[in-house]
């Protein structure tokens, strides 16, 4: 067996996307593993999103070059393989950077990638096309031990791309126009996961709820009628998307909230802005206020409902009062999490080419206010649930002997002094206390 080494950087997208790889590869006789020292092929899957993710493959490339370097004196090979966004994005550009690449190829190729580490064996190979063909289509199912071995959680990509361009996101370029696969392709998909013992399913797209693949008679399904069509599977227990844009959260989605019990009551619904200067200027496509209603209409369908987003400080053009009208979002809607990144200018996009961009200590001083706030507020939702009683999904052993971990609806880690036999089930779960992160209970026995 030779063996593969998948370092993975970036969104959930490329998570899944590194065991595709790993199934695409499975057939050519390539084993996975966590140990770069044993790996004849190492592939970096790579993030394009920030200038500082795009960087961090250089600083790998350096590192891998001396271990190569060691390899080859010692007699041993290993091949270097680039995939995800900044392999789609910068192409050729990477091999010139850095030689020791053997293999660049983006994420519409990696059904090919037998074929790619084959041809590399040969001479250098750069593939950033967007094929014409189904790349899932193409793709070898895992083996049901491999997935088993995944875990009770899993990732779906049911929709890649994005086609609303908001003038800071590289996305548009890096994955392309908005592509859903048909509702058939993913039921199949899921169902083989369910039959591994997957309890539960986080459904994947760039622009997730922008959804609409083809079903059983040619007709167009939306996200919600998707939702609606895995909510029938046996033995799954919960169900997830990510990530949204608000203008795309429509009537169906929000009633199927309100009809599916174990759609979870988590939204990760990005605003980045809260002033509408900004949004505007940013093609976000909606106002604040408007941003608001649908979190108001949502609410009503779900009333436990909880929301995390993403926030942008700094983009051109932010005055103080733009910032400040992002702080007031965030004090109205509450965010059980958030994630907050100072604008970063990428090439190629709108937004690298306007005036007015704000200086990095501005952005640094923004950033670190917002956060504080965001941190302040998930801090006090996850004390808020002490004393209530919550449906967690238990995924493994815990850090101390006795201990075993699971998840909240929200995502939260629990611990709890239980016997292992209770993972893969969901139990009903007392909070007594919070940590930094988890939260601490019991189980509740009837
Ligand atoms: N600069 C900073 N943050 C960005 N994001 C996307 N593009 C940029 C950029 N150029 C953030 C957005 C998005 C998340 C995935 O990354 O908040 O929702
Ligand atoms: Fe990027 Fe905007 Fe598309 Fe999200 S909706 S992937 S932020 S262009």
């Amino acid at each position: 067996m030779k063996k593969l080494f998948i370092k993975t950087y970036g969104c959930q997208m490329n998570v899944y996307d590194s065991d595709r790889m790993a199934d695409a590869l499975a057939p050519s006789g390539y084993e996975a593993t966590t140990d770069i020292d044993q790996a004849d092929l190492v592939v970096l899957n790579t993030c394009h999103i920030r200038e500082k993710a795009a960087e961090k493959v250089y600083s790998e490339l350096g590192r891998l070059r001396i271990m190569r370097q060691k390899r080859e004196q010692a007699g041993g090979k290993m091949m270097i393989g680039i995939a995800g966004c900044v392999a789609q994005a910068e192409g050729e550009e990477i091999v010139r950077r850095a030689p020791v690449v053997d293999l660049v190829f983006g994420p519409q190729s990696y059904h090919k990638l037998p074929e790619l580490v084959e041809r590399a064996h040969k001479g250098r190979v750069v593939e950033t096309d967007f094929s014409a063909e189904d790349k899932f289509e193409h793709l070898p199912k895992p083996a049901r031990e491999t997935t088993i071995a995944r875990g009770l959680t899993s990732f779906l990509t049911v929709q890649e791309g994005c086609d609303k361009f908001c003038t800071f996101c590289v996305v548009p370029y890096t994955r392309g126009a908005e592509v859903s696969r048909p509702v058939a392709q993913i039921l199949g998909e899921a169902e083989n996961l369910v039959d591994a013992g997957v309890k539960e399913i986080t459904l994947l797209g760039q622009n997730v709820n922008a959804y609409h693949g083809e079903g059983k008679g040619g007709e167009t399904q939306g996200l919600a009628q998707l939702l609606y069509r895995l909510s029938e599977i046996k033995g799954l227990d919960r169900l997830r998307y990510t990530t949204s844009h608000p203008r795309d959260m429509d009537d169906a989605l929000i009633n199927a909230h309100r009809d599916l019990e174990m759609l979870m009551p988590y939204l990760h619904l990005p605003v980045q802005s809260g002033s509408d200067t900004i949004l505007k200027s940013m093609n976000r496509q909606h106002t604040a206020e408007e941003y608001l209603r649908v979190l108001e209409r949502m609410r009503e369908a779900r009333p436990d409902i909880a929301l995390s987003g993403d926030f942008i400080v700094g983009f051109p053009g932010e005055t103080d009062e733009d910032f400040e009208a992002t702080m007031k979002i965030v004090r109205d809607v509450e965010y059980a999490q958030a994630y907050s990144f100072k604008y970063s200018t990428r090439p190629g996009t709108p937004g690298a080419q306007m005036d007015n961009q704000v200086p990095e200590e501005v952005k640094s001083e923004r950033l670190q206010r917002l956060q504080e706030l965001l941190n302040h507020q998930q801090t006090e939702f996850n004390k808020s649930r002490i004393g209530s009683t919550m449906r967690v999904l238990f995924e493994k052993t815990g850090r101390d002997p006795g201990q075993i971990v699971g998840r909240s609806p929200y995502l939260q880690p629990v611990q709890v002094d239980a016997d292992p036999s209770h993972i893969g089930t969901i139990q009903d779960v007392f909070v007594e206390s919070v940590g930094k992160f988890s939260l601490f209970g019991k189980i509740v026995t009837n």
